[in-house]
């Protein structure tokens, strides 16, 4: 049987690096890439209670698009992440007059220091965390984040096709509720579906994209 043509594949494309976690391609696929919905929805919704900056800790970062948003519009960011690629792309997309505001750090999760502040932004980062250090990643991302706070990101389900691999940390939804204790839950949509042929690995998708505020 001739062996399948990689000609003849559909292209690679961020999932697919995701899956394989390859982070430098990954960030290359997504570079130039606008905020996720998730921050931009907390942002918003500070902006409505007359909060116009604070201090956000952006966890696992990546190559910088909801961190070059935060700047933007005024905040502190601390950006962290363990691919020192994430911040070659990060850096020199910072406008020089927000530069002062920017901290980035070289960090895997169970390395992440979490300092006190107003949002812990965590886009599709935690079904990256080893299943061994999320429960210390959490506690710490609670504690750090101030009454009144904010939480905005991804947990990943137990029905997407990635629960399956070693070493990634998915929850049901009964478990997300049960971390999200102690917050109101602002936004919680459930994003299910499968992908089209046109994708190299097709997947199930069982994402749920969540903002909550600390009480
Ligand atoms: C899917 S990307 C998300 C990046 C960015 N937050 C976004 O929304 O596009 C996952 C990120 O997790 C980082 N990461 C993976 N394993 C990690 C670890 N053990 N510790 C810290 N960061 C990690 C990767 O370098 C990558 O930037």
């Amino acid at each position: 049987m001739p062996e399948s043509d990689e000609r003849d594949l559909p292209p690679l494309g961020a999932q697919d690096y995701s899956e394989t976690q390859d982070w430098p391609s990954y960030f290359g696929a997504v570079l130039g890439k606008g905020p996720r919905a998730t921050l931009t929805t907390a942002l918003d919704s500070f902006t409505r209670e007359g909060v116009a900056d604070g201090l956000a800790v952006d966890v696992a970062a990546g190559e910088g698009r909801d961190t070059l948003e935060l700047l933007q519009r005024g905040w502190r960011v601390v950006a962290t992440d363990f691919h020192a690629e994430a911040f070659t792309h990060l850096w020199p997309r910072v406008p020089e007059s927000q530069k002062q505001l920017l901290t980035a750090l070289q960090v895997s999760f169970e390395e992440t220091h979490i300092p006190p502040c107003d949002l812990v932004n965590a886009s599709y980062a935690f079904p990256f965390c080893e299943p061994r250090h999320f429960g210390g990643l959490w506690d710490r991302v609670v504690a750090a984040i101030r009454p009144g706070g904010r939480l905005a990101g991804q947990f990943f389900g137990k029905e997407d096709s990635w629960a399956a691999l070693p070493g990634r940390t998915h929850h049901d939804r009964d478990e997300i509720m049960q971390l999200l204790e102690g917050f109101q839950i602002e936004m919680m949509e459930v994003e299910e579906a499968d992908d089209t042929p046109d994708v190299r690995n097709p997947k199930h998708w069982q994402l749920f994209h969540v903002v909550a505020k600390k009480l």
